[in-house]
């Protein structure tokens, strides 16, 4: 097992479920890592109190409205390279990162998205896609973990997925809790594996 502990920049806009299940499992040892920093573009997001809990640093960095895309990606890169990550995690981080960042840490950005691989892209996947199996278009949605390579929305070398059964009569609320379940397991089982086994990135770019 390899001992070193990785560092991790997660990137935040809203409630933090999936950060918290980090957290926990760096604390808990599970996974062989540390958050050393929290950002979130928005200021009332829950998981900046969350990393204060932990006591890990958290930054509220909004964009202003009169500032460009690109300039905004460069400043946060290059807050983002002041900790020195190993990996930067996109944990519900509602903003596409142009190039100006992805350049910064490159093949070291992950994201999470809440259906399968080409499904869904961009916000309320989940609610989207408990439209399309009412309207009889899917019959499974997913969750899905994969490299953030370029612009393209939730798309990228898939690290991995697994699927989420649709049952008839279930409520959104009932689906979205079954997903968000499954997500904060996916999140911490992929980062396991790229941080205990180094061959496994190597396989995954390879085959992208
Ligand atoms: C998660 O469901 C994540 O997959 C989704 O935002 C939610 C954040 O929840 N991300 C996307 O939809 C990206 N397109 P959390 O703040 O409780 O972790």
């Amino acid at each position: 097992m390899n001992a070193r502990i990785a560092r991790l920049v997660v990137l935040i806009s809203g409630h933090g479920s999936n950060l918290q299940a980090i957290l926990d499992a760096c604390d808990a040892g599970t996974l062989p890592a540390r958050v050393v920093a929290v950002i979130s573009n928005r200021a009332e997001a829950f998981g900046l109190e969350r990393a204060r809990r932990a006591g890990v640093e958290a930054i509220y960095f909004p964009k202003p409205k009169e500032e460009d895309r690109q300039k905004y990606d460069q400043r946060l890169a290059a807050r983002v390279a002041i900790y020195q990550p190993d990996w930067v995690i996109l944990a519900g981080w509602m903003r596409i990162l142009s190039n100006e960042f992805l350049r910064r840490f490159p093949m070291r950005v992950i994201n999470l998205h809440p259906a399968l691989p080409g499904c869904f892209p961009g916000t309320n996947a989940i609610e989207r896609a408990y439209a399309a199996f009412r309207e009889r278009k899917i019959t499974r949605t997913g969750v899905m973990v994969h490299l953030v390579p370029d612009e393209g929305v939730d798309c990228g070398p898939v690290l991995g997925q697994v699927e989420v059964p649709l049952f008839e009569g279930e409520s959104l609320e009932n689906l979205e809790a079954r997903v968000h379940e499954v997500e904060h397991m996916l999140l911490v089982q992929t980062l396991r594996n790229i941080l205990l086994d180094p061959e496994f990135i190597k396989g995954v770019k390879k085959d992208a």
